[in-house]
């Protein structure tokens, strides 16, 4: 019966490049979750410093508080200083609070902003630096080597499913200079995870839309692109499968739990796949746009996906085939024609949710473009890109989205 098997298209395990991976530690999914994750941090559990926003605090505070409470004898303290799209003036705050009140730990409570402000926070506590040392190389060093049982402990409480900042190892925080900063490291990636989906059913429509697409690219992204590593593409896949149906499921029925249990375990393993394989071009391009224009990520990926990946599948159709046969989406044989059957479907996602998949109001000259294509190239996602992008492309693509529809 052997021979109705199909051999590898090609490796899975390479040679060519080893690999490993580090999981996240002790995740927690259902609804008693965050009780659940918190007694599992116990006595690791000191003094902790809650990092979070006033709306997401006043909406979920209680249940924290409940489930804090019943630690014997556990106090802690609350910073509620998060902004979305947060700077390093809240890491600053949040950093001095932990420090002023003796905090031994920290909780994070919120969306992506809350959790890559408090792993951040926990890279200056537990390494014993100030924010500006971080992008310096004690700070590198420190990022860059593996967790140790003495590092301070990181709870992750996520209220929104998207970012998977609870499960990846970035951090996104904007500078001083206005520039967003990427930190990317395993080490202050939040040793307990709680995903309880009750905690998100309060999420408005536009960021569970929003959210919900970002996720979507996490999957797809990692999916496609060409690092090899077999598990991260495993749960890349896997996430596809349960955001692509989860998506539209929990913007008809906000109030399902099990359509926001699906969207929040989705967008969770989506972010484990981008901490083991980063993500593509599509990413990669979208950061330097970030800073440009004032839109939510969601609303900068949606263009530069339609564009780069429509441009990348007319060399390198085969992930996105592969993709759209696995998820019973297109199975014609041809893999031009699947491969833009599932670009379609993710595109109908994103106008479902709302998201606009063309720029309207987008004017950048051939200079703003080159400086755009230069750091799209900094990023460590961009090479990975399924059809190999150089500068010359890079700038082309952006000009591209700047006035669809015309080739400069
Ligand atoms: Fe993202």
């Amino acid at each position: 019966m052997t021979d109705k098997i199909n051999p590898l298209p090609q490796p899975v395990a390479t040679l060519a490049t080893g690999g490993g991976i580090s999981w996240p530690g002790d995740s927690h999914w259902g609804p008693d979750a965050l009780e659940r994750a918190v007694q599992v941090a116990g006595a690791r559990l000191r003094q902790p410093l809650v990092i979070t926003d006033p709306v997401v605090w006043r909406a979920v505070g209680p249940a924290v508080q409940a489930a804090l409470a019943t630690v014997p004898g556990l106090s802690w303290q609350v910073y509620d200083g998060v902004v979305p799209n947060p700077t390093l003036t809240q890491v600053r705050e949040a950093l001095q609070t932990a420090r002023r009140l003796g905090c031994g730990s920290l909780i994070a409570v919120g969306g992506g902003s809350a959790i890559d402000v408090a792993k951040v926070v926990l890279a200056g506590l537990a390494g014993g630096l100030d924010v500006e040392e971080l992008q310096a190389p004690r700070g590198r060093a420190w990022l860059d080597a593996p967790a140790t049982p003495e590092d301070a402990l990181l709870l992750a409480v996520p209220t929104t499913s998207g970012t998977g900042s609870e499960s990846s190892s970035a951090a996104l925080i904007q500078g001083d200079d206005g520039r967003k900063h990427l930190y990317r490291s395993l080490r202050p990636r939040p040793a307990i995870v709680a995903l309880q989906p009750s905690l998100t059913l309060g999420l408005p429509p536009r960021p569970t839309a929003h959210g919900g697409f970002d996720a979507v690219l996490h999957a797809l992204g990692t999916w496609v692109n060409t690092d090899p590593s077999p598990v991260g593409k495993a749960l890349a896949l896997h996430a596809l499968r349960i955001c692509l149906p989860a998506l539209p499921a929990v913007l008809r029925e906000p109030d399902s739990l099990q359509a926001r249990a699906d969207m929040q375990m989705g967008a969770y393993l989506a972010g484990v796949a981008i901490g083991l394989n980063k993500v593509d071009a599509v990413h990669g391009m979208c950061t330097p746009l970030e800073a440009r224009v004032h839109l939510t990520h969601a609303e900068v990926l949606a263009p530069v996906f339609s564009v780069v990946a429509r441009h990348t599948v007319q060399t390198h159709a085969r992930p996105y085939a592969e993709a759209a046969r696995a998820l019973d989406i297109a199975s014609t044989g041809n893999e031009q024609h699947d491969a833009l059957a599932l670009i379609e479907a993710v595109e109908g996602l994103a106008r479902l949710g709302g998201i606009a998949t063309r720029f309207t109001d987008l004017r950048l000259s051939a200079q703003d473009a080159d400086e755009l294509a230069t750091r799209a190239l900094r990023s460590a996602s961009t090479p990975l890109n399924p059809r190999p992008l150089a500068h010359p492309d890079i700038r082309s693509l952006y000009l591209q989205m700047a006035h669809p529809g015309v080739s400069p």
